[in-house]
């Protein structure tokens, strides 16, 4: 654990950065700090890494739609009609057609009345946090309740974090992961007539297990309990359902979740950009009162063309979906043959528990020296002592990549005594 140390007069400049660098080297001997492996070539299946070929299996891009020759082909033509940048934030002057056309799409395709553009999902997130919980004029003496899953994205702890340093009276409780039986608890402790609002908050998919929400059940929990269910589709969105409409589509729910907020920096093209959608009147408050949306600038006019050509391509085929989900079960029933122990479930990504994070660690790395490019979780990110490897699937891998990692998974698994 990091000691504290006692501050006895105001740290000059250099003292400062001498603190941080103590910090780092902390970070680093409690394995904590992050590395960046450069890569050579372009995101896809294969990537370069200084000089040799990697399988990538690190990577958000499930539809293989980053570098897709389409979405591409779309970015291209987006530049030559509406230009690289627009210079400002959306309400100024930075709202072109197609920025309207790509809201109404992403609504469409979730089932959703509307939605609002925002340049990343983070941004999203504590954007709709801090907007609605702080929606409070014509209330006093009234607390917003907010109950949200333990493993639920930083964005999302962030903006209810933020929402609670302006609203003191929001109270926020923390269910454990997955657990409806300790929110309706939760729920049931918190009934003050005061409570002005309801909120539950939670991830579809959570990134570092790969399980999902029960959004069925969770819708009727919400509506019992007059709750608006928020949902967070950012590893859900073009991966699971039979048409990737995520796990509202997976669970039998869609068009019933009161907001969702997703990315397009993941399956839809991995560039960049988050959304909110939902009812048509929370859309417009959050339009005047976001302060991401109002404070930043818009999406770059090609990222929204490429954004609108993946939603198509989604609308008009569910090959690539199906492929995904192919190779998915493919890996997950694989690895699982090999003899790692994986967290079960149908979401491309797959965690590989090794337990120790030196285990871990070597694994990742013994891996790249064989042509996979993978990375590993340890505490603090997961608990202690679960550490893990992260695979992520793509529908661009073809099965000899698949193949080809799970023989370096073989080779390096029994080198390292871990099957
Ligand atoms: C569940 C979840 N929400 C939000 C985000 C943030 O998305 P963006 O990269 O668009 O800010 C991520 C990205 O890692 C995520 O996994």
């Amino acid at each position: 654990m990091t000691e504290t140390t006692e501050i006895k007069s105001t740290l000059k400049p250099n003292d400062l950065y001498q603190a941080l660098q103590a910090e780092l080297s902390i970070l680093k001997t409690e394995n904590a700090y992050k590395y960046e492996v450069p890569i050579d070539s372009l995101m896809g299946p294969i990537v370069t890494v200084n000089g040799a070929q990697a399988v990538m299996l690190a990577s958000n891009n499930y539809l293989g739609l980053a570098n897709h020759p389409d979405i591409i082909k779309a970015a291209h033509k987006a530049i030559d009609e509406y230009g690289y940048g627009m210079s400002s934030v959306r309400f100024l002057c930075g709202t072109q057609k197609i920025h309207l056309q790509l809201e109404e799409k992403i609504a469409n395709f979730l089932g959703q009345e509307s939605a609002i553009l925002h340049s990343s999902c983070f941004g999203a997130n504590e954007a709709f946090f801090t907007a609605i919980l702080q929606s409070n004029y014509n209330y006093t003496n009234y607390n917003d309740l907010i109950i949200s899953d333990k493993l639920n994205h930083a964005s999302i702890i962030d903006g209810i974090r933020l929402a609670r340093i302006a609203c003191k009276n929001t109270i926020a409780k923390p269910y454990e992961h997955n657990d409806l039986n300790h929110l309706q608890k939760l729920l049931q402790e918190n009934t003050n007539p005061a409570t002005r609002l309801k909120v539950i908050a939670t991830d579809g998919v959570f990134s570092m297990e790969g399980d999902y929400a029960d959004l069925k059940a969770l819708k009727e929990i919400a509506t019992k309990n007059n709750a608006l269910l928020f949902v967070d589709e950012s590893h859900s969105t073009g991966v699971l359902g039979n048409w990737g409409r995520g796990t509202m589509e997976h669970c039998n729910v869609l068009g019933q979740i009161d907001v969702i907020t997703g990315t397009f920096g993941k399956a839809l093209g991995g560039a960049h950009g988050g959304f909110i959608t939902g009812k048509a009147e929370l859309i417009e408050y959050l339009r005047q009162k976001s302060r991401p949306y109002t404070f930043s600038n818009t999406l770059a006019p090609m990222i929204a063309a490429s954004s609108i050509k993946a939603i198509e391509m989604l609308e008009t085929s569910n090959e690539l979906v199906s492929k995904l989900h192919e190779n998915t079960s493919y890996f997950r029933k694989s690895i699982k043959e090999l003899g790692f122990t994986i967290i079960e479930g149908i979401h491309p990504i797959v965690a590989i528990m090794l337990g120790q994070t030196a285990i871990a660690q070597n694994m990742s790395r013994e891996l790249l020296n064989h042509g996979v490019y993978i990375k590993g979780l340890w505490y603090p990110v997961v608990p202690a002592g679960t550490a893990r490897l992260r695979a992520q699937i793509s529908a661009s891998h073809s099965k000899a990549h698949l193949d080809k990692a799970l023989l370096a998974f073989e080779k390096v698994g029994k080198q390292l005594k871990v099957i």
